[in-house]
């Protein structure tokens, strides 16, 4: 018989105050690995995510020819460029990693290397022919294994020519697997979006030489141009932060201050969010350069109040949505979430999971198409959730024990070490 895990967290009770350095931000410690495998020479990394997804993205380079060595949070990346990269003798496997994979396979389209790629079981269900698609437009050579379109898949590069891309959903995975092939491609490449997702790939290329342009929502790089090694910092992960933004948002009395977060525009759509429900949120910037922006967040509880949240909006806090629903539970009216299809497409169907996990603590839930719509204030009860193997989902059940009544059970909390080790030290540290 299967023993399931369970983890239980009773936190609720006092406010949360003090300070929290969260880990590294997860999409900016891919980058770094990946255009410090792309570029000739040593890249050195600090604040580093040493969170499962980001060492499988080591793994993989290590696998294609490139040294890599990590200690803690310090990365060191020697490489002999995209061109010495020697073809794996293995499968590359993302495991958990939407973007390892899809980046990856922008990188490997214009590489002299065929290698099969891979992930665990919930990646394995992800959609791959939003990037193969233009990809393969461009020249490169994919074999999948079934016909869904998904994980495994072999990809073998080829001489690229730049196209002119119109992205059908708003995602920077997408973006970026385009952007990074267009690196070696013949021509200038572009990638047109509907509403602006994350930049960090575009910030980044520039930082390691690459020939970036930007003109509204129109995003292009010049190919055949070398990359040249780089040094990144990486600040701490905003949505790794948001969860105990959202638990301090809640809970009469908390003050938490959040240090060296990033705080790009393309990322903060929480703190939007946070203030225009009605907590005090107040940030100190510390870097606002070129490269990635960071500085200190302060989150104060306040009265919350429903919102609505959609349009351009929901780029800017994709992975923030399961905690911002919990929070809605808090607030006084319906918080309609809406635009935001792609949730049905992360780790797991996250509309779906996010309604069936809050009903268990009482919420007043209910799934739309492309959203979810959120009565409260509810007063939540205790219960066993489960991740439903979704890192943001286990984090959810987490924060929700702040404000239930009794216990929340974890099935499945192990996940959560994708993107936050030390997730649970650091909601003890403020409880
Ligand atoms: C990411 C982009 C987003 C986000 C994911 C990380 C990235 O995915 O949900 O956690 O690093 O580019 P989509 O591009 O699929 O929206």
């Amino acid at each position: 018989m299967r023993k399931i895990e369970i983890h239980t967290v009773s936190a609720g009770g006092g406010p949360l105050l003090g300070e929290l350095s969260v880990p590294g931000d997860k999409s900016i410690s891919h980058r770094a690995v990946m255009l410090g495998a792309m570029a000739e020479g040593t890249t050195s990394i600090t604040g580093f995510l040493a969170g499962e997804d980001c060492l499988s993205t080591i793994g993989i380079f290590r696998k294609l020819g490139v040294a890599i060595e990590r200690q803690g949070t310090d990365v060191t990346v020697i490489s002999p460029g995209i061109s010495g990269w020697t073809t794996p003798t293995e499968r590359l496997d993302a495991g958990n990693s939407g973007t390892t994979a899809r980046l990856l396979l922008g990188i490997l389209s214009g590489s002299a290397v065929t290698a099969e790629v891979t992930g665990d079981r919930y990646l394995c269900r992800r959609p791959m022919r939003r990037v193969t698609d233009p990809l393969a437009e461009m020249g490169a050579g994919f074999e999948f294994s079934g016909t869904g379109g998904t994980l495994p898949l072999t990809v073998t590069g080829h001489p690229l020519k730049a196209i002119t891309y119109e992205m059908p959903v708003a995602s920077a995975q997408v973006k970026s697997a385009v952007l990074f092939a267009g690196v070696s491609a013949a021509g200038t490449t572009t990638v047109r979006e509907q509403a602006v997702s994350r930049d960090h790939t575009e910030r980044m290329l520039t930082q390691f030489g690459g020939a970036v342009t930007i003109d509204g929502n129109s995003v292009s790089v010049e190919g055949g141009r070398p990359l040249k090694a780089a040094e990144v910092k990486v600040p701490g992960d905003i949505s790794s932060a948001a969860f105990f933004m959202c638990a301090a948002a809640m809970v009469p009395g908390s003050s938490v201050t959040f240090r060296n977060v990033g705080l790009n525009p393309t990322r903060t759509g929480i703190l939007d969010v946070l203030k225009e429900m009605g907590a005090a949120v107040t940030e100190t910037v510390r870097s606002m350069g070129a490269e990635e922006p960071y500085g200190d967040v302060n989150v104060n509880a306040g009265t919350l109040q429903a919102v609505e949240i959609g349009g351009d909006l929901i780029p800017r806090l994709i992975d923030e949505l399961p905690v911002i629903a919990l929070l809605a539970t808090q607030a006084e009216g319906t918080t309609v979430i809406r635009d935001a299809g792609e949730l049905r497409v992360k780790e797991t169907d996250r509309i779906e999971a996010v309604c069936t996990e809050l009903r268990k603590l009482g919420a007043i839930i209910e799934p739309t198409q492309d959203g979810m719509r959120i009565t409260g204030p509810v007063k939540l009860k205790g219960a066993v959730l489960s991740s439903n193997g979704d890192h943001r989902l286990g984090m959810m059940a987490a924060v929700a024990s702040v404000v239930s009544e009794g216990p929340v059970g974890i099935e499945g909390a192990g996940c959560i070490s994708v993107s936050y080790p030390g997730f649970f030290e650091h909601l003890d540290s403020l409880t």
